[in-house]
């Protein structure tokens, strides 16, 4: 798989602009970063193309002004491997806990996950064939039952003959006439085991536990067959899926996959800020900020370049881009560890947002919050009309809470529509069939007492 060549820098702002308002420092810088990605694997020379490293970014701004928003959109938007993690969901190694190594294996599974898809893609033609012919052979089984419940004997010059039945069976089946007959198949008794797997997996790092596991299992399962009846829409995806899984070259995919990630792979790292020992110098020994310092130092490793293990192979994380976002509100950049504050090169800072910022967001963004509660009360026949003089009030509002009470972004709009919606959401009955227009008086008389009340607004807005 290759990296998108189509998404130049000023298309991925263009995209991440749909979602979000402002901010286009962080927008730029991350578009270039995703751009060298592409430059640098379209260069001939080998020596050159090792040497060139990614430019890491860190992403600083307060909270609540897109920095995790930023991260969401890009993994939709990138066709390339991408896991985003929270820096405070790890714990140093040997300690209890996720292992920051999971990060990378993490996205190498994304990476495998891409490949395969793709994959699954270009056989799934002759899948769906092979599948046909399975379901054929069963039916077949069952000729006297289907000829007689389906009046084949009509349709057939010549009942005997199984070239043409085997015709009118595949016509019926195409059409989807036969989806809803019963047939047997041979079904390995394989689902408990699989789930199995992935609860271990799901809750453990010791991948090579769960290797072995999975290698006893299979053998297991290989000599345990069941007989299952089902329909034959549903056997029909069963076969597919199985004959999908035997064209796949699974060695090929998670070579694929490792050179993508290598290559192509993205690791975001939100809340960096968390895992700064609070207290700087004095704080000494023991407690938690020993094993904050340490995650900062398991991390090094990862993002200087080193080879993880994985289970589709080893990765060299060399090359993997790393995006670090952090609201640094209690702390600097600078209180990092200065090893990796070296390993990310790059720093954009996010503005607060504003007014006006607010209304773009209302008003400009693409499933915006407004165009949700729309969407939502239509479901109770209520037709929900936001003013422009409303949307004004409420930013104006949103504004006002940010400056006097904390400042916590865009995250306020949510709580200010919540309430200023709440009624009509609760008595929805009363308002079916109505149109609600909500404008600068409306929000007014909804919001304005409990924003001039200082102390209520702290608890409820
Ligand atoms: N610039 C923006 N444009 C559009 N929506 C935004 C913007 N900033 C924030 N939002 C909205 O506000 C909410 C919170 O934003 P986000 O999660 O990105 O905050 P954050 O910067 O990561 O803050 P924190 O440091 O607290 O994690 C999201 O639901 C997002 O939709
Ligand atoms: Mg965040």
């Amino acid at each position: 798989m290759e990296l998108q060549d189509d998404l130049l820098p000023k298309d991925i702002v263009a995209e991440l602009n749909k979602y979000i308002v402002g901010q286009n420092d962080a927008k730029k810088a991350i578009a270039i970063a995703i751009r060298n990605r592409y430059r640098r694997m379209q260069l001939k020379e080998d020596e050159l193309r090792e040497e060139i490293l990614p430019k890491n970014i860190i992403m600083i701004g307060p909270t609540g002004v897109g920095k995790t928003e930023i991260a969401r959109r890009m993994a939709i938007i990138l066709n390339a491997p991408f896991v985003k993690v929270e820096a405070t969901k790890f714990t140093e190694i040997g300690y209890v806990g996720r292992n920051v190594e999971t990060m990378v294996r993490d996205l190498v599974a994304e990476s495998v996950r891409l490949v395969r898809k793709k994959k699954e893609e270009e056989v799934l033609q002759t899948a769906e064939k092979l599948a046909e012919e399975k379901i054929i052979f069963e039916l077949l089984k069952k000729k006297k039952t289907l000829i007689k419940k389906f009046n084949l004997n009509e349709e057939l010059e010549d009942v005997k003959n199984e070239f043409s039945l085997n015709k009118l069976l595949y016509e019926k089946l195409r059409k989807g006439e036969l989806d809803d007959f019963y047939i047997e198949i041979d079904e390995p008794a394989t689902l408990d085991a699989v789930s199995s797997i992935g609860m271990i997996s799901a809750t453990s790092d010791l991948e090579e536990i769960n290797m072995n596991i999975k290698e006893m299992i299979d053998n297991l399962m290989t000599k345990r067959n069941k007989k299952r009846k089902l329909t034959v829409a549903k056997a029909r995806k069963l076969f597919i899926s199985q004959e999908i899984d035997k064209l796949l070259d699974m060695e090929e995919i998670c070579e694929k996959a490792l050179a993508l990630a290598e290559n192509g792979g993205i690791i975001f790292i939100d809340e960096i800020d968390k895992i700064i020992s609070s207290g700087g110098e004095s704080s000494g020994k023991g407690g938690p900020n020993v094993s904050r310092e340490g995650v900062q130092r398991d991390i090094l490793p990862i993002v200087e370049g080193t080879i993880v293990k994985t289970r589709y192979g080893t990765i060299k994380t060399d090359h993997i881009l790393f995006i670090a976002a952090g609201a640094f509100s209690i702390s600097k950049p600078s209180d990092l560890i200065p090893e990796l504050q070296g390993r990310f090169p790059i720093r954009v800072e996010l503005s607060s947002l504003k007014k006006d910022d607010f209304m773009k967001i209302l008003n400009d963004t693409k499933n915006s919050l407004i165009k949700q509660y729309v969407a939502l009360l239509k479901v109770e026949n209520i037709k929900i009309e936001f003013m422009n003089s409303g949307i004004e009030k409420i930013a104006e509002f949103c504004d006002e809470v940010n400056k006097r009470n904390e400042n916590i972004g865009a995250r306020r709009l949510h709580t200010l529509l919540e309430k200023l919606l709440e009624d009509i959401s609760f008595e929805c009955d009363k308002y079916t069939g109505k149109t609600v227009k909500i404008d600068a008086k409306f929000v007014q008389k909804k919001l304005d007492k409990l924003i001039e009340d200082i102390d209520l607004s702290k608890y409820i807005l």
